[in-house]
């Protein structure tokens, strides 16, 4: 066991439906603790100041930047990471449409793309483009793929419009 440093703090956090309590040093942010202590690899490490949306996650349903948020400050708030939002046995329709529309090219900024469209679409289903590109707008690309990245929110837009018909709660 590590050895516990004196502004060491132990914590929980709701992360993807479980709770996890953690010690963790005082000025950890939400992206070390979900990458380092929980092994949640899926948000990324970018730029580290808020402003490439690498690291997006939801608090409570919204988008969100780990790299800028203390740890310490979400306990009881519900916490979903890319992870989180589905798997390979059971993906969520915006990781769908993302893989259907080959929407990557070193994928490094497709976990704050997928994250933020999943944040938007579940707020407002059926968004206009200028919606799309506003939400998306501060996730940043340095592949250039945003083509392809539009594509895969229209794909996914549409897919979870069927879904929801399918279900009944779409006229
Ligand atoms: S790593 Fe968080 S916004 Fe860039
Ligand atoms: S696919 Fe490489 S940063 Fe977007």
């Amino acid at each position: 066991m590590a050895p516990v440093a004196c502004d060491d703090i132990g914590i929980t956090l709701n992360v993807n439906g479980g709770e996890h309590t953690i010690v963790v040093g005082r000025g950890a942010t939400l992206l070390q603790v979900l990458r380092h202590d929980l092994h949640l690899n899926g948000p990324k490490y970018g730029c580290g100041l808020g402003q490439c949306g690498a690291c997006t996650v939801h608090v409570d349903g919204v988008a969100a930047r780990a790299c800028v948020i203390p740890a310490a400050k979400v306990q009881g708030r519900a916490i979903t990471t890319l992870e989180g939002l589905g798997d390979r046995a059971q993906p969520h329709p915006v990781q769908s449409a993302f893989i259907a529309a080959q929407a990557a090219q070193c994928g490094y900024c497709l976990n704050g793309m997928i994250m933020t469209t999943a944040a938007l679409l579940a707020r407002e289903p059926q968004p206009s483009v200028r919606a799309v590109r506003d939400a998306l707008s501060g996730n940043l690309c340095r592949c250039g793929t945003h083509v392809e990245i539009l594509a895969a929110v229209e794909r996914a837009t549409l897919l979870m419009a069927d879904i929801a018909r399918d279900e009944g709660s779409a006229p």
